[in-house]
């Protein structure tokens, strides 16, 4: 099944789900006691001709009984409810690791810990767009804020939902059973891209996690090597990653194509072939007198020519 929280993959959606079924329970049995006395009734006291109906004033058996079964199920249910929120809002016991999460308009940013193994050479910390890689089996602690407006953010199969509210931190947990990958997706309307506003995470046998990890930073130290850094940062910055996304980054645009291996394409958009510095100049100058009626449009006198020199010499190395 899909993202669906009542196919728990996590000791969180666990408990939640737990939850759910036993208030649903509780919820059909009263129907059904209630639907099913007034359909007896109903029937067997309906009005016939030569019959008065019996006229009774209150029974304390009856008045003790709704009053007393109801009552203790409010209570139960909050009981049950109250030890449940102490397991979905404990985020201290048992913490594996903590990342932050923040959302934007419309995609989601994670940094991983401070930790050697998320170290890159330049001392930052990896960082990912959309996608979270964590390891089965622990508990991972999330720091969500958010830049622009507020967003939530929900992986059903893993856990509830929480708000990433702008200036303010909130914290949750996830953590999965079983290796796979798990969808979620922002909860709160935020916009004209809210419903591309996906999330995924990947969870890996904890065996193989710093094997991950390994290849991740060495991917983005590659990403963010000190010779095309300038590059790499005009890209983020500038308007390029509202458009386009570069796996590894946060650039997760969803507009232009995917450009996480540009250069090793055999032409740019189908039309200018080789993908070399030439013609990613000429194509980032102005791709709308090349193909023209693209929604690209031109940057030249936009950006300065240095920085798209920067930013050519940074998409060239993406192979
Ligand atoms: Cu972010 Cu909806």
């Amino acid at each position: 099944m899909g993202p669906w929280p009542l196919d728990p993959r996590g000791a969180q959606a666990e408990s939640i789900s737990v939850l759910y079924w036993i208030l649903f329970a509780c919820a059909v049995v009263v129907l059904a006691i209630v639907v099913g006395a007034l359909t007896y009734s109903g029937i067997k006291f309906r009005d016939r001709p030569g019959r008065v109906a019996q006229q009774t004033h209150g029974s304390n058996t009856l008045e003790l009984i709704w009053t007393v079964v109801p009552t203790l199920m409010v209570i139960s249910f909050t009981a049950l409810s109250w030890d449940r929120l102490n397991v979905i809002n404990d985020v201290s016991s048992n913490v594996a690791m903590t990342v932050k999460v923040e959302g934007r308009q419309w995609a989601w940013a994670f940094t991983y810990p401070d930790q050697p193994m998320f170290k890159l050479p330049d001392g930052t910390l990896l960082q990912a767009g959309e996608q979270l890689d964590i390891p089965v089996g622990q508990k991972i602690k999330l720091e969500l804020t958010a830049k622009d407006v507020i967003h939530s953010f929900w992986v059903p199969n893993l856990g509830g939902k929480k708000d990433a509210v702008p200036g303010h931190t909130t914290t949750m947990w996830i953590e999965a059973d079983q290796a796979g990958t798990y969808k979620g997706q922002c909860f709160e309307f935020c916009g004209d891209g809210h419903a591309d506003m996906l999330i995924t995470v990947v969870a890996h046998p904890q065996n193989e996690y710093a094997a991950w990890a390994k290849t991740a930073v060495e991917d983005q130290a590659r990403l963010t090597a000190p010779e095309t850094k300038a590059g790499h940062d005009a890209f983020l910055a500038g308007p390029c990653a509202g458009c386009h996304t570069v796996k590894g980054t946060t650039a997760a645009g969803k507009v232009g194509p995917d450009l996480t291996h540009i250069a090793s394409k055999p032409n740019i958009a189908g039309v200018l072939s080789p993908v070399n510095q030439e013609n990613l100049t000429k194509w980032v100058r102005n791709a709308p007198s090349i193909k023209p009626g693209i929604v690209m449009p031109k940057f030249e006198g936009v950006l300065p020519d240095q920085t798209i020199d920067q930013i050519v010499q940074w998409l060239l190395t993406l192979k």
